[in-house]
This record gives C-alpha cells, sequence and structure tokens, in this order.
C-alpha cells in the first residue's frame, strides 16, 4: 500500500495514528538536530517531523540529502504540532517519521515549483507537467472539471443526451481554416478536423435525438490570442421543436445553474439587448456590462457649428469617465496618445472637463459654448465631475475606437471586477456580413442560420439587413456561447448557399448529406455552443483561457512541451500521397 491517507487529510483527530504517505518532497528545512519536510500531493502539504531524540541516526542523514521533488514514501505516526500552522488545513499536525522510503528521484526543476514561481511562461510550458505540480494550474484544472461536471449533471438532468460525432470529417464551415488529415488509403484526399459538430448535430435532430448535448473539442486554423486556442472544447447544445426563446431559457438555465453552484450567486433574468443596440451602446457585440459608460452620440447637438472635424464625420460619440474631470493635462494628453495609437487607429480625441461647480472646460470651447457642451454632457449622462471623451469618423472604426477606449478607462478604473458576473443575450443579429476586400457576403454565424421570420425577401434586396435568428451569450465581455435556429427546408437552405455564393454543384459536394437529410422530416430544430474554456477562465475570474489548459498551444499554435509540429519522415509522406517523388 503506497498511501493510508492523503497528504491533505491528516488533522488533530488524527493524533496517534499510525499512517503511510507518499509525495513529493516540496522543502526540507534542516536545523541540524531535527529536520522538517513539507510532503507535497495534489491534496495539500503535510509536515514531516524527524529529529535526533525520536530518529534513527541513518534515517535522519538519508532525510537530509533529499532534493526537491523526489518521490518519497513515509510511514509515521501522527502527532501535535508544538508550533502550529492556521494558514494551512494540516497544520495542527505533522507525522514523525519511522520508515521513509525513495521511490524515485527527482533532477533539479527548472523552476521552483511555488505559487509564486520564479519560471517564465515559455519555461512553464516546456515543462506544463511540473507547472500542473503548482497550485495555480492544479487548482484551475480542479475548477474545470467541477464546472464540466456540473454542465453535464445539469444537461442530463433536463434529458439532454450527450452523443459523440466523428473527429475525422469533411469542411463545416465556421469561418476559420481547417486543420485537414491526409487519408492514406484514399489517395490525394483529405479529412477536415470539425471546427464544431454542427452539421452533425443538425442530423442528430434529423435523427431524432430531440435534445442533445457533447462537450467536445473543436478544432479551428486562426489567428490566436488570450482567449482563442487552435483546438479548444464547446458544450455543444441542440434541440429539436425550439423557437429561439426556448433555446435562451434552457441555456439561461444552465447558466444560472452554474453561477449558483459554482459561486453562490442567485441571478436575475438576464437582459437581452440586440445587436444594433449593443453596437450603438457599446460599440461592440460583446459588451461588459459591468459598468456603465454607455455610448452617447452627440451628431445632432455638435455638427452644424464651425469645428469641421464634427461636421465631416459620420458618426460623433461619446462616453463620460467617471471622476475624469480631475485628470491633468499630461493625463488626458496621455489617453489622446492611446486613442491614436495604431492598435486603436483614432486620429484624435475631444475632451469635456464637467467642473464641480457645473461649468464646461472643453479642447474645443473656440467652436462650443457652454450650452452646448451642456448638451453633450446630458447625451453622455455625465455628471459634475466627469470627463467626456468624444471620438468621431467612419461609423464602424469610431465605434470599435470608442469601444477600446471604454474598456481601457473601465480597467485602468478598475471596474472590471472579475468576480462579479454581468450575463447578457445579445440577438437579431445580422444573418450576413460584407467581406469589404472581396465585396461578397458570408454568413455572420454560419450557413444554416435561419433568417428573421418574414426576412427572406430582404435577401434578395438589402442582403446587408437581414436580421438572423442567431444570439450570442455574453459574459464579463466576452462571447462565452453562440447558436442560431436553423434552416430545416432543403429548398431554403439551397436559396441561403446560393445568397453566399456557392454553386449549387459546390453546395451539393460540400452540403448535399444535409440538405438530403432535409427531404427526410427534419424537425425545426436551433441550438447554441458555449466555449468551455472561456466559460470556465471567466467564471474562475480570469480571461487566459491557457491558465484553463491542461496543456495549451503557444502563439504560434506550438506544443512546445512536445515539440509539435513537427516534419514527419519520406516514408510517412509517401504513404500518404503527400511525396510523389520517392
Ligand atoms: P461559434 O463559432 O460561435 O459557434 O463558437 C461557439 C463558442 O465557442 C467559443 N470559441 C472558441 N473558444 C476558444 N478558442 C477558439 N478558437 C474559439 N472559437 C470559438 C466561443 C464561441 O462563442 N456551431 C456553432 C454553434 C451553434 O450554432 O450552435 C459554433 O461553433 O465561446
Amino acid at each position: 500500500m503506497y498511501r493510508s491517507n492523503t497528504c491533505g487529510d491528516l488533522r488533530a483527530s488524527h493524533i496517534n495514528k499510525e499512517v503511510v504517505l507518499s509525495g513529493w518532497v516540496h522543502k526540507v528545512r534542516d536545523k541540524g538536530f531535527v529536520i522538517w519536510i513539507d510532503l507535497r500531493d495534489r491534496y495539500g502539504i503535510t509536515q514531516l517531523v524527524l529529529d535526533q531524540d525520536r530518529t534513527a541516526m541513518a534515517l535522519l542523514e538519508q532525510a537530509k540529502e533529499l532534493g526537491r521533488e523526489t518521490v518519497i514514501q513515509v510511514k509515521g505516526k501522527v502527532i501535535e504540532r508544538t508550533s502550529k500552522n492556521p494558514n494551512i488545513p494540516t497544520g495542527d499536525i505533522e507525522v514523525l517519521v519511522t520508515e521513509l522510503q525513495i521511490l524515485n528521484e527527482s533532477i533539479l526543476p527548472p523552476f521552483t515549483i511555488e505559487d509564486d514561481t520564479d519560471g517564465g511562461e515559455d519555461i512553464r510550458m516546456k515543462y506544463r507537467y511540473l507547472d500542473i505540480r503548482r497550485n495555480p494550474v492544479k487548482n484551475n484544472l480542479m475548477f474545470r472539471h467541477k464546472v464540466t461536471m456540473e454542465v453535464r449533471k445539469y444537461l442530463s438532468d433536463q434529458e439532454f443526451i450527450e452523443v459523440e460525432t466523428p473527429y475525422l470529417i469533411k469542411s463545416t464551415p465556421e469561418g476559420a481554416r481547417d486543420f485537414v488529415v491526409p487519408s492514406r488509403m484514399n489517395e490525394g484526399q483529405f479529412y477536415a478536423l470539425p471546427q464544431s459538430p454542427q452539421t452533425f448535430k443538425q442530423l442528430l435532430m434529423v435523427g431524432g435525438m430531440d435534445k442533445y448535448f457533447q462537450i467536445v473539442k473543436c478544432f479551428r486554423d486562426e489567428d490566436l490570442r488570450a482567449d482563442r486556442q487552435p483546438e479548444f472544447t464547446q458544450i455543444d447544445c441542440e434541440m429539436a421543436f425550439v423557437e429561439q426563446e426556448d433555446i435562451l431559457n434552457a441555456f439561461e438555465g444552465l447558466t444560472k445553474h452554474l453561477l449558483k453552484e459554482i459561486h453562490g450567486i442567485d441571478s436575475q433574468d438576464f437582459p437581452r439587448i440586440t445587436y444594433d443596440d449593443a453596437m450603438r451602446l457599446y460599440g461592440n457585440d460583446k459588451p461588459d456590462i459591468r459598468f456603465g459608460m454607455e455610448f452617447g452620440e452627440l451628431n445632432a447637438v455638435a455638427q452644424h457649428k464651425d469645428f469641421n472635424v464634427f461636421n465631416s464625420a459620420e458618426l460623433v460619440v461619446g462616453i463620460s469617465v467617471p471622476g475624469g474631470a480631475s485628470y491633468t493635462r499630461k493625463e488626458i494628453d496621455r489617453l489622446i496618445d492611446w486613442v491614436r495609437r495604431p492598435q486603436v487607429g483614432a486620429k484624435g480625441m475631444v475632451y469635456v472637463k464637467c467642473n464641480e461647480d457645473g461649468t464646461y472646460k472643453s479642447s474645443v470651447d473656440k467652436f462650443y459654448g457652454q450650452e452646448d457642451l451642456a448638451k453633450w454632457a446630458e447625451v453622455t449622462k455625465a455628471k459634475a465631475g466627469d470627463l467626456i471623451c468624444v471620438l468621431s469618423g467612419n461609423t464602424n472604426e469610431t465605434r470599435a475606437q470608442l469601444s477600446a477606449l471604454r474598456m481601457e478607462l473601465a480597467e485602468r478604473l478598475d471596474l472590471r471586477k472579475p468576480d462579479d458576473f454581468a450575463p447578457l443575450w445579445v440577438v437579431d443579429f445580422p444573418l450576413l456580413e460584407l467581406d469589404e476586400e472581396t465585396g461578397t457576403y458570408h454568413a455572420m454565424h454560419h450557413p444554416f442560420t435561419s433568417p428573421k421570420p418574414g426576412q427572406m425577401e430582404l435577401l434578395e434586396t438589402s442582403p446587408g439587413e437581414v436580421k438572423a435568428n442567431a444570439y450570442d451569450l455574453v459574459l464579463n465581455g466576452n462571447e462565452i456561447g453562440g447558436g442560431s435556429i436553423r434552416i430545416h427546408d432543403k429548398d431554403i437552405q439551397a436559396t441561403m448557399f446560393k445568397h453566399l455564393g456557392f454553386t449549387p454543384e459546390e453546395a451539393k459536394a460540400q452540403f448535399g448529406f444535409l440538405m438530403d437529410a432535409f427531404q427526410y422530416g427534419a424537425p425545426p430544430h436551433g441550438g447554441i455552443a458555449f466555449g468551455l474554456d472561456r466559460l470556465v477562465s471567466i467564471l474562475g475570474g480570469q480571461e487566459t483561457i491557457r491558465d484553463f489548459i491542461a496543456f495549451p498551444k503557444n502563439n504560434s499554435g506550438r506544443d512546445v512541451m512536445i515539440d509539435a509540429p513537427a516534419p514527419i519522415d519520406d516514408e510517412q509522406l509517401k504513404e500518404l500521397h503527400l511525396r510523389l517523388d520517392i
């Protein structure tokens, strides 16, 4: 038997018990006549003690030699500590060691296995298995497990069935590039790894599965960011005989359940906002509503004076920064430099200080009087003591710039509290998005999304205005889920493919199987997929999903631990028909 207890188990109630523990040597403190060893495993740390009076000399000598991270097994008796450590659950006791066996030595780890380690990100990724021994990473993985189990429990209780769908498939369009796998048995042909199980879950609805979910890996070859990995996990869900309202209710239920079980939060019903309003009020389709600072559009009150920058702009829009009137000239200049950085891209920023005495001081006093500025304050809901920041230009760009400024200011003002959770639904997304470069439309969500009732006709005349039966769940400024009501009619799906630029032949080649299936009584259906990595990290109060993935890829899509991707040998290339010259 390797152990009778774990290193997190023992309490005062175990005093005098003979125990066997196994774990890693976390720390050795050698005072000469007495040695303390912190023994660590997944469950905690237990202090071991050996001393001249009570321990055999040979054993004491052996203990002195133990290096960090050596795996040992000890036998001994639980005794009361003379000086207790209230900071750890096992702090009342220690184990007086009577036998010690080295199970495996460790060479010196490249960084310390401590909560605050001396190892940088790169080295920790290379030795991720050592990183996982550290509490912050270990706790994140355990947290992920807890969320995942709650999801499974909740959905299963609601009669959802978890069904696995294949990974070797053909392209499912979710807007990214595919990872492809060459087929040895089918020369010149390739599987694509799923960007999502989208088509399969729809086929499960045709198959009568009614309520499906799957916690599933998805693969997307796209540029990586803090909230994106090339392989990530979805909680993928689909239901038949539902309307948008049913889906929103079902998955609001799941999210509320998680907030309750994980954080003890009783949530109100989630607010809903249309995509158009989200863009107008926050310049963003995933607004962080933990704080206000909503946009105020100023065209009506700021144009037609002598200030040409505003007169020539499509949009003049501002936000009010709480307490910002006290910013010094230097601080405001730094803010202006910030919005002019290439990553944000504003040409400049106009500001108005709303003084405590009710007067206004702006950077455009030459053009605007106190009465004008009072109107700006009204529109942006600025109070005495606030600062109004105003940007102008082309609508989409200006909104994006002001949204970036809003988030930056909120960060600086500490308004983005990680333990505050503000979910909301964004609904009525546009069906299509114009690709500025090619001048063609593509599906904003995916090609299986249905337009809102009565909007099919608009497709011919003003495709950019058609709204979709599509929704996103947003939590603290992050898109944690998205879905739609699907097209379940073969002819409508064919029309949609036509509008997306597919010839009938291309549509048949790529999605014939789905259109065929729709001929056999496809029920009305819809669904949603949550990004599990994102959901877990936000519930965990962080935004970097890498920290909640056991073995993540770095920003170049590499696994630096196993060194992948890597070349394959000529023989394998030949077998896969990827090199024909050997
Ligand atoms: P969508 O493409 O919106 O929808 O993806 C659903 C959710 O998955 C998460 N996500 C990601 N997480 C980490 N890394 C990535 N690269 C990544 N890409 C997406 C996001 C997102 O909200 N089949 C549809 C769902 C449906 O219509 O039912 C789909 O995949 O949190």
